[in-house]
């Protein structure tokens, strides 16, 4: 790309089969390889260990992951922390154990999937909520309620999507294959949504995207 390392935002995630102490710092040294660098500006654990796969043990695994999240950080390999699909109930145990608390989640949030108490409680306790699917997927696009919307502002839907999401102080990470699309997706700064509008949209449901209860599955 011709860009230096430092003008990149990298981020990865452990994956599921890599929960643990040793196991966490293994799969990150390997990301490092993987990457050809030698930091991550933001690691995440891709998904909390829940109750039905782990019962008791679920918050202990969780923590003992986050422990060597905190050893990599403190080591200066890791530039941020955090973790993702954690609710509130993963995240009161890692708040009252972990030595440093997570600085990012980033969670399933999109028009029709609002997530209102998750946010509330991450912003709460000084943590930046990611909002991932921010455009549900695309599925949200086709929505007539936020069609009517982009059209007062003269912009797109997926435009009001990503700024209804600005606007809650979260961080929408919408993906696009398409440089028109990525650079519409940036021009988001130049209008405002009203309090109605917000709360309009803020009470749709069902328009598509995953939608997962993190508590309910088993991966
Ligand atoms: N932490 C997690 O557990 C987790 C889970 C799932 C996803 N994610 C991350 O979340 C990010 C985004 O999620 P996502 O890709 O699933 O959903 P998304 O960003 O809500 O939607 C992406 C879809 O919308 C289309 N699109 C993007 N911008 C558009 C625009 N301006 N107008 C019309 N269509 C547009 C894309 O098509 P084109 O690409 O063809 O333009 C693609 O089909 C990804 O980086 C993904 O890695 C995280």
């Amino acid at each position: 790309s011709g860009l230096k390392r430092e003008e990149v935002f990298i981020t990865s995630k452990l994956w599921n089969t890599e929960r643990g102490y040793d196991k966490a710092i293994a799969s990150f040294n390997k990301t490092l390889e993987n990457l050809e660098t030698d930091y991550l500006d933001l690691f995440l654990i891709h998904w909390p260990a829940n109750e039905k796969q782990f019962g008791d043990e679920a918050n202990k695994i969780n923590l003992d992951t986050w422990r060597a999240f905190e050893d990599l950080y403190k080591e200066g390999k890791i530039r941020a922390i955090g973790v993702s699909n954690f609710m509130p109930n993963h995240l009161e145990y890692l708040l009252e154990n972990a030595e440093i608390k997570p600085m990012v989640n980033q969670i399933e949030v999109h028009p029709g999937w609002p997530q209102t108490e998750a946010i509330r409680y991450c912003q709460r306790h000084d943590i930046l909520v990611e909002a991932w699917a921010p455009l549900g997927e695309a599925a949200a696009l086709s929505n007539e309620v936020l069609q009517r919307i982009a059209k007062k502002y003269d912009h797109t839907t997926a435009q009001v999507c990503l700024r209804w999401g600005i606007q809650q102080g979260i961080l929408p990470l919408p993906k696009s294959v398409h440089k028109n699309r990525i650079e519409e997706n940036i021009h988001i700064f130049d209008f405002e949504l009203t309090d109605d509008e917000m709360d309009v949209i803020g009470s749709l449901r069902n328009l598509g995207g995953q939608c997962k209860v993190p508590d309910q599955v088993d991966f």
